[in-house]
């Protein structure tokens, strides 16, 4: 009897993890929602709530472009990997939030050039060195209002 009621207990909170996955998987994750089987009176539902799809997209590319640092989120986590999410620096890894733009530019363009700033230079010639001029002002802007 027990080991029944377990079982159901385990079967109910399996199904119910794997619903809510489902619906966050289908409505948030893939960043395209799928209306497909909800028409008629659930999807005017759903755009009156949610916007139709197109206005969705049009959302989201007005925050990318209201964001002066879409250009180079992508790039800046690799930087964080070794800096920290905030330039905070990590051990061995020098800090980088509370320098200013010239700084950080004079920096990556000595590195860019495999110029010995440190100990540990030769680490960020790679670094710079895939960096466009662009890349690295917007970057040193960046970091200098972390
Ligand atoms: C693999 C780890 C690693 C990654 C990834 C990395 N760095 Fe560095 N960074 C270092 C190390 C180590 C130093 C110290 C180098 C030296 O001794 O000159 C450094 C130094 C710097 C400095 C000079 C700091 C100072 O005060 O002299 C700047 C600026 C910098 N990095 C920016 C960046 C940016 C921007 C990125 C991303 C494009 C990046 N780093 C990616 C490891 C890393």
């Amino acid at each position: 009897m027990m080991n029944d009621l377990l079982g159901l207990m385990i079967a109910f909170v399996l199904t119910f993890s794997g619903l809510l996955y489902y619906t966050y998987d289908n409505l948030e994750y893939k960043g395209y929602p799928r209306v497909n089987s909800c028409t008629g009176e659930c999807y005017e539902e759903y755009v009156r709530i949610h916007g139709t799809t197109v206005e969705q997209l049009m959302a989201k590319q007005e925050a990318a472009a209201s964001d002066p640092f879409s250009s180079i989120r992508g790039l800046w986590a690799g930087c964080a990997a070794c800096h920290g999410q905030e330039g905070q620096g990590m051990g061995v890894f020098p800090a980088l939030v509370g320098q200013n733009k010239d700084y950080i530019i004079t920096a990556l363009n000595q590195y860019k050039n495999k110029e010995t700033r440190g100990a540990m230079s030769s680490t960020m010639w790679a670094q710079a060195g895939m960096l466009s001029e662009q890349e690295i002002e917007t970057l040193s802007e960046y970091i200098e209002q972390l």
